[in-house]
C-alpha cells in the first residue's frame, strides 16, 4: 500500500485528481469505478475544474459505481445515481450510455447483480476505482463480516452506518436498510484502487486497515493484498498511524519518475 498523508483533504482531493487525471490522458477509454459519500466530494470538483480549466477528457470514459440504496429511484434526492449526476456527471462530459450505477429499483436483484458484474467484465474490467472508507471499516457497502471474496450483492448496513448517514434523511424511517454493492473480490479486481479518507472520525479504521490484520471484520483491511493500493489521508485520519513519519517520508523522497 502507498499510504500518502496529505495536510488537508483539499490537498488530498489535489493527489486523487491527479492520479485519475493522468490516467484519463494516458487511457482516454479508461473505466473508473466511482463512490459516493462526503468524502469523494472535493475530489469531484477538482475533476470538474479539471475538466472546465484543462480540458480534461471524459468522452471516452466508463463508470462503474459501487453502491446504490435499494428502493429508492434514480430522481430520488438521496440515492447514488442523482448524486453522482448533481456532483460529477452533468458537469463534465461522459457519455450517458456509459455510466453505471446499480439500479436500486431492480425487480430481481441476483440477476441485475450478475449482469453489473457481466458489464463489468465486458468494459474490460475497471482501471481505477475510488473508494471511501466506513467508520465500521467498510468499503463500498460491504460491512463487517462481508466475505473477502464477495461479488456484487445485496447487503444490509450495519446501525453503525445507518447512524453514519443519518444524516442526509430528513425522515429516518425513509432510510434504506439494504444495498446493492459491488463485493470485496469485485473491488480487489480493478487495477488499481484508490481510497480517501478525511477526518478525525475515519482515524481509528484506518489504523486498523492499513496496520492491522486483514480481517473480514474490517473490510478495507483487504487492500493489503492489493497490489496497487494509494491511501489518501489527511493529518487527522492519519493520526493513529504508529508509521505515519515514515509514509510521509517516503512519499516526500519519492523519485521523479514515480511521483504522482
Ligand atoms: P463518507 O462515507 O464519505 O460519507 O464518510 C464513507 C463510506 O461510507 O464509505
Amino acid at each position: 500500500m502507498e499510504i500518502i498523508i496529505q495536510s488537508d483533504s483539499k490537498e488530498g482531493d489535489k493527489v486523487a485528481a491527479r492520479m485519475i487525471a493522468g490516467l484519463i490522458r494516458r487511457k482516454p477509454d479508461a473505466v473508473l469505478g466511482l463512490a459516493t459519500g462526503s468524502t469523494p466530494l472535493g475530489l469531484y470538483r477538482e475533476l470538474v475544474r479539471m475538466h472546465r480549466e484543462e480540458g480534461l477528457d471524459f468522452s471516452g470514459v466508463t463508470s462503474f459505481n459501487l453502491d446504490e440504496y435499494i428502493g429508492l429511484a434514480t430522481d430520488h434526492p438521496q440515492s447514488y445515481h442523482r448524486f453522482m449526476f448533481e456532483n460529477l456527471f452533468n458537469h463534465i462530459n461522459m457519455a450517458t450510455d456509459r455510466i453505471h450505477v446499480p439500479d436500486g429499483m431492480t425487480a430481481d436483484v441476483p440477476a441485475f447483480c450478475a449482469d453489473y458484474e457481466q458489464s463489468i467484465r465486458a468494459a474490460g474490467g475497471i482501471d481505477l476505482q475510488v473508494l471511501g472508507i466506513g467508520t465500521d471499516g467498510h468499503v463500498g457497502f460491504n460491512e463487517p463480516s462481508s466475505s473477502l471474496a464477495s461479488r456484487t450483492r445485496i447487503k444490509t448496513l450495519t446501525q453503525q452506518t445507518l447512524s453514519d448517514n443519518a444524516r442526509h434523511f430528513a425522515d429516518p424511517s425513509g432510510q434504506p436498510h439494504h444495498v446493492i454493492t459491488m463485493g470485496i473480490g469485485t473491488i480487489m479486481e480493478s487495477r488499481q484502487v484508490v481510497m480517501l479518507a478525511f477526518g478525525a472520525n475515519k482515524a481509528d479504521a484506518v489504523a486498523r486497515s492499513v496496520e492491522g490484520p486483514v480481517c473480514a471484520m474490517m473490510p478495507a483491511s483487504v487492500l493489503q493484498f492489493h497490489p496497487r493500493a494509494h491511501v489518501i489521508l489527511d493529518d487527522a485520519s492519519a493520526a493513529r498511524l504508529s508509521k505515519a513519519d515514515y509514509y510521509r517520508w517516503v512519499y516526500d523522497n519519492k523519485p521523479a519518475w514515480q511521483q504522482h
